[in-house]
């Protein structure tokens, strides 16, 4: 049991310089928690409300109307009570706003109020978050395989690229400190190739490097050179993910490749998707088609959903609804978890079991917009997920969470880590990449 002594809301500033809700928690006991809401900039148009004060200072992104929800709705409504758990505070969180996208207060004012409930409620037992959430949920904590964005695309490159999130993985390191080692090499390989090439232009929203490049297989091109420039095997222990986020050049089943100036139909960006897994060792793509284009989602996992990961992100945005439908419907074999899309750590929990229990991959993810905030690297441990997505491999919103799992792989032992296996013996290896 712990008593809310205080919540206090204030303002403060993401990574790209935009305000953002932070949330500090104190309990009777002398407990405490704190946490910041992160904020996307490739939104999906079914995930909660961002509340922005709108008007023209701060281009409109300021946030004093959600943090007067958290000071003025939300605490006054919870100090003093007391309450079981963290769960028990999302309850509560739901009960004064039950919208499905939050727009009372602001899915930035709960995500900041139920996460620092989290931690506080982890604090109240004197536990790190990452033990908390394992023993809260009956889970066993494990360390998770991370995707690492090598070049950034799309909103988060002024849409330099088509595609959002070039990036890879490392299944077949044998620790998370030997993805680091090995991620550090391919992202400074990568960064060498361009400049040499006059196709460096800087750093992207997540810190992968911001390419000019002529196609989109250029970039695939160009990743698969610098894997190879490190001294390793695309496909071997190294490979590509690729994040689409095709909802962000798509309407209707009709899709635009600005870079190439080439229009297609779902029908032809299936088949073009399909080619390159052909010519290159993808092993997970995000959302390959559009957030409104549900039967393209279904004809893509049909086609090549035993031989890749599918992660659902614009489509899907952490719903256990939507996660539900997609099952029953066929589309997508993984989801991507961020809790500030639903709104609550409760309810992401909850999708992100209803996805295991079919079988999927949860995937846990940062936004494009971040801060110093780490909660989602102890989430992804304490839920075993078994994968990370948090952005590149530079600016320190990013390396913060991938430092806290070296911290936490620490405590855990290298043997927590998922990953360990080549490729080819994993499932997608086995299908595909032999
Ligand atoms: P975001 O997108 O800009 O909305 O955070 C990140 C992603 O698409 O995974
Ligand atoms: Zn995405």
């Amino acid at each position: 049991m712990v008593v809310i002594k205080t919540i206090s809301g204030r303002r403060v500033w993401d990574s790209r310089g935009n305000p953002t809700v932070e949330v500090d928690i104190l309990l009777e006991n002398g407990a405490y928690g704190r946490a910041i809401a992160p904020a996307g900039a490739s939104r999906g148009s079914r995930e909660a409300i961002d509340q922005r004060d709108g008007g023209s200072a701060l281009r409109g992104m300021n946030v004093k109307k959600a943090v007067a929800n958290v000071n003025e709705i939300i605490a006054p409504a919870m100090v003093g009570r007391t309450f079981s758990d963290h769960a028990a505070i999302d309850a509560a969180i739901l009960a004064l706003d039950p919208s499905p996208m939050k727009q009372t207060l602001g899915g930035n004012a709960t995500v900041a109020v139920s996460l620092a409930a989290l931690h506080a409620v982890a604090a109240a037992k004197s536990k790190p978050l990452w033990q908390h959430i394992a023993d809260h949920y009956q889970r066993t904590a494990s360390i998770p395989l991370p995707e690492i964005q090598i070049f950034g695309g799309g909103a988060h490159a002024e849409r330099r690229v088509d595609i959002q999130d070039f990036m890879i993985m490392v299944p077949g390191a044998k620790s998370f400190d030997e993805v680091m080692e090995i991620t550090s090499e391919v992202y400074f390989a990568a960064g060498s190739i361009m400049a040499e090439k006059g196709r460096l232009s800087g750093i992207a929203d997540e810190g992968g490097w911001w390419p000019v490049f002529d196609s989109n297989e250029e970039a695939l091109e160009t990743l698969v050179a610098a894997i190879e420039k490190t001294g390793e095997k695309p496909g071997e222990r190294v490979a590509i993910s690729l994040d689409i986020a095709a909802s962000e050049f798509g309407n209707n089943g009709k899709y635009r490749l600005a870079l190439e100036d080439r229009e297609m139909d779902t029908e032809a960006l299936i088949d073009m998707l399909g080619d390159w897994l052909d010519a290159y060792p993808i092993i997970s793509i995000e959302d390959p088609v559009g957030e409104d284009d549900p039967e393209g989602m279904r004809e893509f996992t049909r086609r090549y959903g035993d031989r890749v990961q599918i992660i659902g992100d614009d489509y899907l945005v952490t719903s256990n609804e939507l996660v539900k439908e997609a099952i029953e419907f066929g589309a997508c074999n993984s989801v991507l978890i961020k809790v500030n899309q639903i709104g609550t750590v409760t309810e992401a929990v909850e999708t992100f079991l209803t996805a295991e229990k079919a079988g999927w991959q949860g995937v846990v993810s940062a936004r494009s917009g971040e801060t110093e905030d780490v909660s989602i690297s102890h989430l992804s441990v304490g839920l075993g997920c078994g994968q990370l997505k948090v952005g590149s491999f530079n600016r320190s919103e990013r390396m913060a969470k991938w430092n806290e799992c070296l911290r936490i792989q620490d405590v855990l032992g290298a043997d927590a880590f998922v990953g360990g296996t080549p490729i080819a013996n994993t499932w997608w290896g086995k299908k595909y990449l032999k």
